[in-house]
């Protein structure tokens, strides 16, 4: 018999149900999703996602290229509409309706990219509600770019880019905040002071999305979600899933999950 588990195990141990209707549930979960799914063509990019991410947590998306990582943030996010199932964002559909209360960081260019990013972030405080130049301020200084916010974006590196686009993301202080790999191109220094604020912000009742390709960032979330083709493969903390698979590192465990046939016992 092989030593090896094949992944039909894994996705049959696999826990990602969803709540009924998350709009009863006073303190419900703060974003989920029930039996989503979006087409493109021929491709599924979600199959039949249901999930739940409890309030004050950083939830990651985990998966290899063309998983479905993003178009699932997309649909989170209201800037994809679900060809069937359901997505609750603090206990209702997304839409206009919640902007002042969600930030989303896309995976490509967000802002404008012939405007500074003090301009950017006046415009995005703007759609959000948000007045306060101190607030625009603070999350310039946050991604550390108080310094350059009057250079044109498209004169900025692209770390730097991607800096002023968390910033747009986060000015208005949201409940819930959905990045696409926030921090890739970010130099090693800020990303650890990008954790700290995303931990104090979970410890103020702030969720945070995040899709990654960085175990060392997986291993910083409460709760991680394993994807691949469209399908949620599996749901549970670093921990959960290592044991899940009997890995001793999340990176094995992770190749275990999608299918690489790594030798793990
Ligand atoms: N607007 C679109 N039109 C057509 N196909 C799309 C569109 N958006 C995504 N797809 C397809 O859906 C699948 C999932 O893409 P998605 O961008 O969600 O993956 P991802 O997990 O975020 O990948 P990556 O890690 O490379 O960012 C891919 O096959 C992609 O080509
Ligand atoms: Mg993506």
């Amino acid at each position: 018999m092989s030593k090896f588990r094949p992944a039909v195990d894994v996705l049959a141990t696999a826990s990602a149900r969803a709540p009924e209707s998350p709009q009863e549930v006073p303190d419900g979960p703060a974003v989920a999703t029930s039996s989503l799914c979006k087409r493109f063509g021929q491709i599924d990019a979600v199959k039949d996602v249901s999930l739940a991410v409890p309030r004050g947590v950083t939830f990651g998306l985990l998966g290899p290229n063309a998983s479905g990582k993003t178009t699932l943030l997309r649909l989170l996010a209201g800037v994809l509409k679900p060809d069937s199932g359901h997505v609750w964002v603090l206990g209702v559909s997304p839409g206009l309706d919640l902007r002042a209360h969600v930030g989303y960081m896309p995976q490509a260019a967000g802002i404008w990219d012939l405007m500074t990013a003090w301009e950017n972030m006046r415009c995005f405080a703007g759609i959000q509600g948000v007045a306060s130049k101190a607030q625009m301020e603070e999350a310039l200084e946050l991604v550390g770019l108080k310094d350059q916010m009057h250079r044109l974006v498209k004169h900025l590196s692209i770390g730097m880019q991607r800096r002023a686009s968390l910033a747009c993301a986060l000015v208005h202080r949201p409940h819930v905040l959905l990045l696409d790999e926030p921090t890739v191109g970010v130099d090693p220094v800020l990303k650890v002071h990008f954790w700290e604020h995303f931990r104090q912000l979970n410890a103020e009742g702030v969720t945070i999305v995040l899709s990654t390709h960085a175990m060392d960032e997986a291993e910083r979330c409460h709760r991680l979600a394993i994807m691949r083709e469209g399908c949620l493969l599996a749901q549970g903390s670093p921990h959960e899933l290592k044991e899940l698979t009997g890995a001793s590192t999340l990176e094995s465990a992770f190749l275990r999950l999608v299918g690489e046939g790594i030798e793990l016992y």
